[in-house]
């Protein structure tokens, strides 16, 4: 099932509430949002306080990506601050498992991401731990990039081995996602499309996030 999720990095700060409620009214499936520690990423967000005080005004579901080094330090406080479903990085700790373990306890869904130079046959022996995978599409740390297509050989590799398995896990792409990208990467085997500048700058937010998902349906071949 395609599922898109506006990553409100690319929102107005200032009227946060009122940006989460316009993508929720646009049709949006999910909310990204995009925890940066100026550590594993060289630029800092925003943290679980933010989080928590969006999802007093918001029935979507929390899609927390986490691009904080050891996160397992933090996964209680997202869990309490109503994430639905958390995304740590390969990169970013050594006790993957773990962590994803952790996520599970607390019954949200378990998510691991990859930056574009790392391999997706790492993720091999994770994959009975994960609900979603997100394969990036740019270097993460920044709104506004340029997808990187090359991504796509990861997004098909890793949508094959998930079927070999039998799994059902869900494949994420972030970043540099708009209708025509969003073709491409759903043709690759992605079904989760995170959107930031392609809904948030967008005139029309409810014709930004469908095209996206007509799109993305149009090209995805399980
Ligand atoms: C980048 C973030 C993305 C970013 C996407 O590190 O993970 O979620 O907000 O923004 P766009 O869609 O503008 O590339
Ligand atoms: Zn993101």
């Amino acid at each position: 099932m395609i599922k898109i999720s506006p990553s409100v990095l690319a929102c107005d700060f200032s009227k946060l509430g009122e940006e989460v409620k316009k993508v929720e009214e646009a049709g949006a499936d999910m909310l990204h949002l995009d925890v940066m520690d100026g550590s594993f990423v060289p630029n800092i967000s925003f943290g679980p306080d933010v989080i928590k005080s969006i999802r007093e005004q918001s029935k979507l579901c929390f899609d927390v990506h986490l691009m904080i080094d050891n996160p397992d330090r933090y996964i209680d406080t997202f869990v309490k601050a109503g994430a639905d479903i958390i995304t740590i990085h390969y990169e970013s700790c050594e006790n993957q498992r773990e962590v994803l373990k952790m996520i599970r306890e607390a019954e949200k869904k378990a998510a691991i991401s990859i930056k574009p130079m790392t391999p997706a046959f790492v993720l091999d022996p994770l994959l009975p731990y994960l609900d979603m995978i997100l394969v990036m599409t740019v270097e993460p740390g920044f709104g506004g990039q340029k997808f990187m297509e090359d991504t796509m050989e990861d997004v098909r590799m890793l949508r094959a081995m998930i079927k070999e398995a039998g799994y059902h896990i869900d494949i994420q792409v972030d970043g540099g996602i708009n209708a025509e990208t969003a073709a491409i990467a759903a043709e690759a085997g992605a079904n989760v499309f995170v959107a930031g500048s392609a809904v948030f700058k967008a005139k029309d937010t409810k014709k930004a996030i469908a095209d996206i998902r007509a799109a993305a349906e149009a090209a995805f071949t399980e």
